[in-house]
């Protein structure tokens, strides 16, 4: 299996890229197309009824597994090596548990309107890179999840996939490095269009 890498993706590290689980693939377009089918059952999970204590590892750690559980040995674990992006491995719980309090308090007192709750949580989260990749989609959908759980409808996130290089993802990607510099407004314009 070769990997193919968009802008903005996470190369995968040797030890993590061994643990696919299906035998049979042999390209990317392979293997996004088998983890769209897996993230799927996720969807329908999440969405099939309100879930409750979202905001804490370890529902964010049962989303992740359900993602990619048919696909990588590693789903719902947390990285043991450095990424491109993303905290040091040892501060990954800490880093989470803050975001997790941090969201909690803004959903409780209402400090931004429900978008903003979701994109900014999707920032930070996809910013601590817990796993070892799959974190944007994560990120995306954990967004949505929080939404739904505010009673509001997902965000679109550009209208198409995101996972393959397209003029969208660049956009998505430049408006994350302005998020980076504390700058949310063009992330949450991206995120409702
Ligand atoms: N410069 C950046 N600043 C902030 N976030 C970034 C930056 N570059 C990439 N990202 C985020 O990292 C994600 C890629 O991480 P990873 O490969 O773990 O996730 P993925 O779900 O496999 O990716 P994708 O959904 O993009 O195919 C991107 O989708 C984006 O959300
Ligand atoms: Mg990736």
């Amino acid at each position: 299996m070769i990997f193919t890498y968009e802008e903005g993706a996470t190369p995968f590290n040797e030890d993590d890229a061994d643990k696919l689980i299906p035998n049979h693939i042999r390209t990317q377009h392979q293997l996004n197309e088998w983890e769209q089918a897996n993230i799927l059952v996720a969807e329908r999970y999440l969405f099939s009824r309100k879930r409750r204590n979202i905001l804490t590892i370890e529902f964010i750690n049962r989303i992740h597994k359900k993602m990619f559980d048919q696909t990588w040995k590693w789903a719902g674990s947390f990285r043991k090596h450095q990424t491109n992006i993303g905290v040091k491995p040892y501060e990954i719980t800490s880093c989470l548990k803050m975001l997790c309090d941090d969201a909690q308090f803004w959903v409780d007192n209402q400090t931004y309107e429900a978008e903003e709750i979701a994109v900014r949580f999707h920032h930070r989260l996809v910013a601590i890179h817990p796993y070892p990749n799959g974190n944007g989609r994560l990120s995306r959908l954990m967004g949505d999840t929080i939404l739904y759980s505010l009673k509001n409808k997902r965000l679109s996130w550009g209208r198409i996939s995101l996972v393959q290089a397209s003029e969208t993802r660049q956009e998505y990607i430049r408006c994350l490095r302005e998020a980076d510099q504390g700058n949310y407004a063009d992330l949450l314009r991206f995120a409702v269009s």
